[in-house]
């Protein structure tokens, strides 16, 4: 066959191709971005989104800094998750490695069905969380008014947040989140043409928040196990922290960084390797990131809590604060870091970071090793998407707490986990305090050497080296 010829006959498979592609997306009801050009003939759930710009997946790259021009996107259709969500396992996320540890983003795209996760542990979350909110107040939960100029104010996502994730929980979770739309005809701004979310219940906590009738932010932190924040564009072009619902971070507090652009929230907290390996990649990532492109990424570290004896009752685990690590929230100034008090002296200007880490921590103080059952492993994860009508991003962040003596059980866990902890750069392990609890690799060798001798199952035959 002459090159001339079979040029023609790849030119006709590739065109029948993009036809096959074409016509299952149409019968799957479009893309999974659900991204859809409006066109004559609307059905009732487009109607609703007739007045705003068609959707683009790649609208966001073309805009000037801190513009956005609502876009109409549709959340897609989301799986209902049926569960008896008291009987839901936490998800065992273990984003530690064999071999040598890279500082990376380290991110995946979202399951559109997996913007937030719930598991049994909803009621103590909840339980915890409220304390917070209604103990410390704006020190938890802020929302930062317009800065003329630079950027927006956060109000406005806010409303636009607590309404998606509403839209969102009841249809997820029909059997634990019940929602009440205004009357039918007064507006159609819920999903897919239907009238707003007026009131939402947590079935299985009996709580109901009026969505229009309290702080937004506050509302929305309640329904969930994340924490939120909000990022907004400023017209330099940098993302502003300027809201938080922050009610469990365990070692940051809003109160140091909201306002702050993210490469200051990152640089303030000494983040290792930050300038040289995450914010060029993160900074392009963010202005670039389309409305149906929500990603995913994991992050872990160490805690060291108090015997049960000292424990606060409502939060032993202190998943709200490392406050055996950290010191009291309350006292610590400026940033608080997981430093040893010999450790101190990473200044940034601007903010206090150097001068007081754990300094109020009894462990920071000791040189004595750990007892491993007080070890917990803190992992997040934490998802990032931007909001179709304001265009600020929303960033998520749930924690998962996980006694080390429950994890060396797992199959290649303590082999792994010891492997990884040796691997970290200097950098690295000072930011995660590792010669705190240093003395735990023994422990986990030694669960690592009985799981090879005893032939468990998948588990790696190498030294945690
Ligand atoms: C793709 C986006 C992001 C990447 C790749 C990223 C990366 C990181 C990394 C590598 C760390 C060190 C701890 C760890 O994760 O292992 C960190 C810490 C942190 N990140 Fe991010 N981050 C991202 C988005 C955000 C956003 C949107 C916020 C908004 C609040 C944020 C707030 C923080 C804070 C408060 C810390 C702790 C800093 C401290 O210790 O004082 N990050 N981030």
């Amino acid at each position: 066959m002459s090159s001339g010829l079979i040029e023609h006959w790849r030119l006709i498979a590739a065109l029948l191709l993009c036809g096959a592609i074409l016509v299952v997306r149409r019968l799957r009801g479009g893309s999974p971005s659900r991204g859809r050009t409006l066109s004559g003939g609307l059905t009732a759930s487009e109607k609703h989104t007739a007045g705003l710009k068609p959707f683009h997946t790649d609208a966001s790259a073309a805009r000037e800094p801190g513009e956005w021009t609502p876009v109409a996107f549709e959340y897609p259709a989301i799986a209902p998750c049926r569960e008896d969500v008291s009987a839901v396992k936490p998800v065992p996320y273990r984003p530690f490695k064999w071999g040598e540890y890279h500082v990376t983003m380290g991110i995946r795209s979202m399951p559109w069905d997996e913007w937030t996760e719930l598991d049994r542990e909803f009621a103590h979350f909840h339980r915890i969380r409220e304390h917070r909110i209604q103990t410390r107040g704006d020190k938890v939960v802020q929302v930062l008014p317009e800065r003329p100029g630079l950027v927006k104010g956060a109000h406005d996502a806010a409303v636009e947040l607590v309404h998606e994730l509403a839209e969102y929980l009841s249809r997820r979770y029909p059997d634990v989140y019940r929602a009440t739309r205004v009357d039918a005809g007064h507006d159609g701004n819920g999903w897919h043409g239907q009238p707003s979310i007026k009131d939402i219940t947590i079935i299985p906590l009996g709580k109901t928040y009026g969505l229009e009738k309290g702080d937004p932010l506050t509302i929305a932190s309640l329904l969930i196990q994340e924490d939120l924040a909000i990022m907004i564009e400023g017209t330099d072009g940098r993302y502003y922290l300027q809201g938080g619902a922050i009610l469990i971070p365990g070692s940051w507090r809003l109160r140091d960084k909201i306002g702050m652009s993210l490469d200051d929230i990152h640089i303030s907290g000494t983040v290792p390797q930050f300038e040289s390996k995450l914010q060029l990649s993160m900074s392009r990532h963010l202005k670039r990131m389309p409305v149906d492109k929500p990603i995913v990424r994991n992050n872990y570290s160490f805690q060291v809590v108090a015997p049960r004896d000292k424990a606060d009752p409502l939060d032993p685990d202190e998943l709200a604060w490392c406050k055996t690590m950290k010191g009291d929230e309350d006292v610590v100034e400026g940033q608080p870091g997981f430093l040893r008090n010999e450790d101190f002296g990473a200044d940034y200007p601007g903010h206090s970071a150097g001068h007081f880490s754990a300094a109020h921590s009894d462990l920071a103080n000791s040189s004595e090793p750990v007892d491993p059952s007080l070890v917990r492993l803190r992992v997040e994860r934490q998802t990032l998407r931007r909001l179709p009508k304001t265009g600020a991003i929303v960033f998520t962040i749930r924690v998962y707490l996980t006694p080390l003596e429950e994890l060396v059980k797992e199959p290649d866990v303590p082999g792994r986990l010891a492997s990884a902890i040796r691997s970290w750069p200097g950098d690295v392990a000072k930011y995660k305090a590792r010669s705190v609890f240093e003395n735990i690799l023994e422990y986990l060798d030694a669960h690592h050497q009985r799981q090879l001798d005893s032939h468990v199952e998948g588990v790696t035959r190498q030294r945690c080296e």
